[in-house]
């Protein structure tokens, strides 16, 4: 069965076709990142203009990549939500309206569920069940995964997402939108043990998250540090000391965490996806931690933790493949529980 997969959740238009068979045929991307720079954080009514001006081109250009014509598809995917009412309309519209018109049947997918199977995009050896730390900008939540389509919500953030502390923090830093990747570049050149953050909501039992108070923390820091210095700015290094203890402090919380789930639920699989699993001391730290543990982690492949097409094909995928499809009523879920 080949699937064409639309995301158009938020700033990226993501279109992927993936087969059953013969996995991902073709991908195409393009991220509104620049378009919305100048306002440090996403516009959604920009968002929403520039999926409709590029969604049908991507489309045909994924199409192109992988050598098929649409004659070959056999149903389309698409991101119903949780995300921006207008870009999501705009995704599901063309869905709906190629699935209308090329007589195939659409499905529509949770983009968490979708960040949570990226990993099974790849080849690999990962069995059910497993323990899923999803991080993105908007959400930050522990899963236990069943089997596919089978979720038990473990915890999540009763305030900011990992990802939207990253990049409110990385504000404060003055560093530019999108700030998460920049802030991690920049905690590679800092000394993280200049400053204690707090490693919140550990210290009492429960997989709930707490972010927003470490972006607390760090506004606190910089401006007793602007106080200390002369000039009243913080040097290259200041900054960098502050971006390293505050994303070690992320990291240990969450690996405190995921530690907590797979005791709790006596799993030795953990994946970690969205946005912030592309995280490159995250990724190194949770290895080891499951290694240790003699389990096993698993992350998607770098290109597909933050949104993409391909995620949404291959979890759409799997939901016609077990005959689900939309009905005419559907309609698209800005807040969509997992
Ligand atoms: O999954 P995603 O692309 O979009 C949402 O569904 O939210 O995640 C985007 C989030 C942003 O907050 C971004 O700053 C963060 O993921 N992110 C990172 C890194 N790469 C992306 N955060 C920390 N380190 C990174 N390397
Ligand atoms: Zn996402």
């Amino acid at each position: 069965m080949l699937v064409l997969g639309i995301e158009t959740s938020c700033d990226e238009t993501g279109i992927a076709l993936y087969d059953t068979e013969k996995g991902l045929q073709a991908h195409a991307l393009y991220s509104q990142v620049k378009l919305h720079a100048d306002y440090g954080g996403v516009v959604p009514e920009l968002a929403s203009r520039d999926h409709i001006r590029k969604v049908v081109p991507l489309i045909e250009e994924a199409i192109k990549e992988a050598g098929v014509t649409q004659n070959d598809i056999d149903g389309i995917a698409y991101t119903r939500g949780p995300g921006l009412i207008g870009a999501l309309l705009v995704g599901s519209s063309v869905a709906r309206s190629l699935g209308f018109a090329w007589n195939v049947p659409t499905v529509g997918v949770h983009h968490m569920e979708g960040h949570l199977l990226a990993p099974l995009l790849d080849d690999i050896d990962l069995e059910f069940p497993f323990v899923a730390l999803l991080v993105s900008g908007g959400h930050s939540m522990l899963v236990k995964v069943d089997a596919i389509g089978s979720y038990e919500l473990l915890g999540e953030s009763v305030d900011d997402a990992a990802g939207e502390a990253f990049d409110k923090t990385a504000k404060l830093l003055d560093l530019d939108y999108p700030g998460g990747p920049r802030l991690a570049k920049l905690a590679d050149k800092g000394n993280s043990e200049r400053f204690t953050f707090p490693r919140p909501m550990t210290d009492r039992p429960g997989l709930q998250f707490s972010f927003s108070g470490l972006k607390t923390f760090a506004a606190n820091t910089i401006r007793d540090l602007k106080a200390a210095s002369e000039s009243g700015e913080l040097s290259e290094q200041d900054k960098a000391d502050v971006a390293a203890a505050f994303q070690e402090a992320v990291i240990d919380t969450l690996l405190i965490k995921c530690k907590r789930a797979l005791k709790q639920c006596n799993v030795k699989q953990l994946v970690i996806a969205g946005g912030v699993s592309a995280n490159v001391q995250l990724r190194a730290q949770v290895t080891e931690l499951m290694n240790k543990l003699g389990g096993k982690a698993f992350y998607p492949a770098p290109a597909f933790c933050t949104d993409n097409g391909a995620m949404i094909a291959y979890a759409g995928a799997q939901r016609l493949l077990a005959g689900q499809t939309d009905e005419l009523s559907d309609q698209v879920l800005p807040r969509w529980p997992l």
